[in-house]
């Protein structure tokens, strides 16, 4: 039976980028030529919304299937305020780099490195003209964590329910940087060897 490799993209605190983050990762890894499927654990739903726009290449559904799903990735949309470290071991924890935000994923990537979880840390959304917000991101970076700069290309694509990945947004000013930060964080997660930690 082939490997399906199961990722939860989980940060208790809300707005970090988790909805985000899951579609776009879920459409890097289509262009990849992979199968991925999302399942939006948020009764809110974001990433839901986005599947029943209909312009999305990939499906998403609301629950964990019964059955062993046709995927090669599944992406796991948690909600906010949901404190229950994910079973999965792999664990996207997306963060705004704001002082105010920073506290609760602190806390979560705790819990979560007690259990023994493989975590990948991105920083989203990061302002480098704020003197508080550019050192988070350093030494977060220093530490082995990814970054997804801040954009207008993430609420253009939101306004129309579609990933970044979309061929509409293929002129949009700086894509390429940001499809290229999110196939980096697709790498890391498709790496077979879940000794390699990049959050040490
Ligand atoms: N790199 C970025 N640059 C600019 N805006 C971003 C970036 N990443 C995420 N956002 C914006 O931040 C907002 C919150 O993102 P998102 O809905 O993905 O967060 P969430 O963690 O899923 O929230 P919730 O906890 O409510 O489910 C959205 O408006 C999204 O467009
Ligand atoms: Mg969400």
């Amino acid at each position: 039976m082939k490997l399906i490799k199961l990722v939860s993209i989980w940060n208790p605190k809300g707005g970090q980028g988790k909805s985000t983050l899951a579609i776009n990762l879920a459409a890097a890894s289509v262009e990849l030529g992979l199968k991925p499927l999302v399942i939006c654990q948020d009764p809110q739903g974001t990433s839901l919304l986005y599947y029943k726009s209909g312009n999305l290449p990939f499906e998403v559904i609301d629950s964990v299937p019964s059955h062993r799903p046709e995927a090669d990735i599944v992406i796991f949309d948690h909600q906010a305020s949901d404190w229950e470290v994910p079973a999965n071991n792999l664990i996207v924890m997306p963060l705004k780099p704001a002082r105010d935000q920073y506290a609760t994923y602190i806390d979560a990537y705790r819990r979560a490195e007690l259990l023994g979880k493989r975590i990948i840390t991105v920083v989203t959304d990061g302002q480098e003209h704020r003197a508080s917000e550019k050192q988070t991101m350093d030494y977060l970076k220093n530490k082995g964590a990814y970054a997804i700069a801040a954009s207008g290309v993430f609420s253009r694509a939101a306004s129309e329910y579609m990933t970044i990945f979309d061929p509409k947004m293929n002129k949009a000013y700086k894509i390429k940087e940001r499809r290229m930060e999110i196939n980096k964080i697709l790498a890391n997660i498709l790496i077979e060897n879940e000794e390699v930690k990049n959050n040490d």
